[in-house]
């Protein structure tokens, strides 16, 4: 069976002003199966966003290819980006700058369905007042204005919204990080609900291991436009086989102050280099506890350890957990 998202070898390289181009991804690849959700994680500024906004043809890759149920991105006629468009649905940070502020939600919610002549009239309203009430919200906010309601609230408009022409994929774009802490909870319990009664597949990106964690089958790890690692999750957090992914996972905080204590410090060194300069070899080398010669001079081939994918030339060397 296909995969509902294939992402193969994906380049996208921004055009600077001055001096050679961002290179935002650098060749990334990974599948999404059918009612699977794949975690996307790094540090911001490695790529997570453009492979995302690269998934639905808001920006152009520069090589690669994606297809989304099936369908190629790249060289779609108007027509199949239509059809990928409502297949694949993002959800974006911010809820504030995603919804348009003179529209009444229920006119937001509808659009697409009425945009798309799949709904009008009295069946249009039944269908968003269905909507609302799927995302926790009540029909009688449909004649609202967005200003009326909370952050969180908004979200939830924004998740109803995306799931109007019910996709096959949604793709999850930080979608807590701009909430209130006290509300992150609830929204990511809202889309791992939705995601399984709606059968849906999900990219759920975010910089913050620990959500990841809660919401995920799989995680793939970024780092300066890379894949670094991609493991089933339990793999991923019991046995880190990339120096980075065990960097990022011992700075996430501990609630139990005594674990904390006895966390391995494991830091990095210096910045994060520019993706207009990366390093050659091992794009992490200059920043890896474990680095050596070999790292700075040859690309670490992406390979199998058990159920994990990892590019390092020495993931067979993780430390004990
Ligand atoms: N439209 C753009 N034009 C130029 N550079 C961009 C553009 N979008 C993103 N970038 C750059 O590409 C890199 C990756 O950005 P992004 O995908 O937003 O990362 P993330 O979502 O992981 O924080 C960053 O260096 C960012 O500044
Ligand atoms: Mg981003």
């Amino acid at each position: 069976m296909n995969p509902v998202l294939a992402v193969d070898g994906l380049v996208v390289h921004f055009p600077a002003r001055h001096g050679p181009p961002v290179r935002a991804v650098d060749g990334v690849s990974f599948t999404v199966a059918e009612r699977e959700t794949l975690g996307l994680v790094g540090e911001s500024g490695c790529g997570k966003s453009t492979v995302s906004n690269a998934i639905v043809g808001l920006v152009q890759p520069t090589g690669g290819e994606v297809r989304v149920a099936g369908m190629p991105v790249r060289g779609a006629d108007r027509r199949t980006l239509r059809e990928i468009r409502a297949k694949a649905q993002i959800v974006f940070q911010d809820p504030a700058t995603s919804l348009n502020p003179r529209m009444t939600v229920g006119a937001a919610i509808g659009e697409p369905l009425l945009v798309r002549g799949l709904a009008r009239g009295r069946e249009l309203r039944e269908r968003v007042a269905a909507l609302l009430t799927e995302v926790g919200l009540r029909p009688e906010h449909a004649s609202r204005y967005p200003h009326q309601f909370s952050g969180g609230q908004r979200q939830r408009i924004v998740i109803a919204r995306a799931l109007a022409l019910r996709p096959a994929l949604l793709l999850c774009d930080e979608p807590v990080s701009a909430l209130d802490v006290s509300v992150r909870a609830q929204i990511l319990n809202l889309l791992v609900e939705l995601q399984q009664s709606h059968a849906m597949a999900c990219l759920f990106v975010s910089h913050d291991l620990a959500v990841v964690r809660h919401v995920c089958d799989r995680v793939a790890v970024m780092y300066l436009g890379h894949l670094m690692e991609l493991a089933p999750r339990d793999a991923l957090y019991t046995t880190p086989r990339h120096p980075y992914t065990r960097a990022l996972l011992a700075a996430v905080p501990e609630p139990d102050p005594a674990l904390q204590r006895a966390k391995p410090r494991v830091p990095l060194k210096g910045e994060i280099p520019s993706p207009a300069a990366p390093p050659q070899g091992c794009v992490f080398h200059t920043r890896c506890p474990m680095a050596i010669a070999h790292c700075r001079e040859e690309v670490p081939a992406w390979r199998h350890l058990g159920e994990t994918l990892v590019a390092c030339h020495r993931a067979e060397e993780t430390p004990a957990p």
